[in-house]
């Protein structure tokens, strides 16, 4: 099959992968083969693959060379498990849903840069009924936002929240459900290109406020954020480049602050003074979705159930950016990420999901 394959080394410039011929996977007895029809580069597949990540981990050989890049995926099933536990979703199940040959599916997994992966039954879930291949792996991603303003910052109506890096993957969707769920919400974006996007698709995005934080600028976004609060600053942070320092000057008292990622700080973490939390009485929780939902199971499912609940009703959609074929378009796509041109998701289309359901 084709892949994008890192045989013996990290690479500087994920950008110039391109992908080569390796043996297709054998599925184990309680894994199924997937198909994959589309992928979704996200930025931790650029830290994947240059070794910046934490899941760069040789002792538990994951992402550690050799190895397929990506995590992101849809595709359809070719293979069940020969285990009934795991055919049926028991076992290491996620949802419970019976899984059949030729189901769409969407899910997680490491590899997924591929035409082909093989994963067991709580890597996967079937797209919901009403969803495409691609929406289904355009979203697969972001039940992190959802968990953060639901269960972890326990965003209330009528509270203000502040998402930063809103124009990435997991922002955007952070934005829509704060929006769901009634908050008003601020929207920080890097330059004024993607700050006319977001207020372009406001129908579809909803924010309030869209302010732009330039890299190295000055502090003047502060000011913004504090006057549309008049004076009082935000409830919430949701906080996805790595921004702690510069969200406690326009937090509220009280406010609480979500760590999810550190796209802006290109490896070098920030530190911050106590005496900054005690002066607001605030609350600065991390929170690591994969391994929450390994420890935690059911609170996992409770996440999942809201989620594609309110993408069915419609309340959430995905921004789709540039058109991308095929899995030559990766290092494209890597590329593009890398460069801050992306706008919410990029999807990368590898099969057609009316041929491989023929399969
Ligand atoms: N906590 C978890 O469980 C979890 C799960 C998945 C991912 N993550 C992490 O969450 C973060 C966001 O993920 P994502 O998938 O939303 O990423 P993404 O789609 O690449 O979006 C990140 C956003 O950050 C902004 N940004 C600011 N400075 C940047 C820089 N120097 N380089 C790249 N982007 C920069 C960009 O928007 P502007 O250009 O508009 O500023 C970009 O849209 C990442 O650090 C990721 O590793 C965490």
């Amino acid at each position: 099959m084709k892949a994008i394959h890192l045989p013996s080394s990290f690479i500087p410039d994920p950008s110039t992968l391109t992908p080569t011929h390796i043996p297709t996977p054998i599925p184990k007895d309680d894994e199924y083969l997937i198909r994959i029809t589309h992928c979704s580069p996200q930025h931790a597949d650029i830290l994947h693959a240059q070794g910046k990540h934490q899941n760069n981990n040789a002792k538990r050989g994951w992402c550690f060379p050799p190895f397929v890049l990506g995590y992101d995926f849809a595709g359809v099933v070719c293979t069940v498990p020969t285990t009934a536990a795991s055919s049926i979703g028991g076992g290491d199940s996620g949802d419970g849903v019976r899984m059949r040959k030729a189901d769409m599916v969407f899910g997680a997994a490491i590899g997924a840069f591929a035409e082909y992966i093989c994963v067991k039954r709580s890597a996967v879930r079937r797209v919901p009924e009403g969803l495409s291949n691609e929406t289904a792996c355009a979203m697969v991603g972001q039940a992190v936002s959802y968990a953060s303003v639901v269960q972890i910052a326990k965003v209330r109506p009528g509270e203000t929240v502040m998402v930063s890096g809103a124009s990435g993957g997991l922002g955007g969707v952070c934005c829509m459900v704060a929006k769901a769920l009634g908050a008003r919400v601020v929207a920080l974006v890097g330059d004024e290109g993607k700050a006319a996007l977001m207020r372009g698709s406001m129908g579809d995005v909803g924010v309030d406020a869209v302010i732009v934080m330039r890299e190295g600028g000055g502090r003047e976004w502060i000011e913004e954020v504090m006057a549309f609060t008049e004076g009082k600053g935000v409830d919430v942070v949701l906080d996805n480049t790595g921004v702690v320092d510069d969200a406690l000057r326009c937090l509220a008292y009280f406010g609480r602050i979500v760590i999810l990622g550190f796209a802006a700080r290109k490896g070098v973490m920030e530190e911050v003074k106590m005496n900054k939390l005690l002066l607001k009485s605030a609350t600065v929780v991390g929170y690591r979705f994969g391994e929450s939902g390994r420890r935690f199971p059911d609170e996992l499912e409770k996440i999942w159930e809201g989620y594609l609940g309110m993408l069915q009703e419609g309340r959430l959609k995905p921004l789709l950016y540039g058109r991308y074929d095929g899995l030559e378009d990766v290092g494209r796509a890597l590329g593009d990420l890398a460069a801050r041109k992306v706008y919410g998701k990029i999807v990368v289309k590898i099969a057609n999901e009316e041929e491989t359901a023929k399969l």
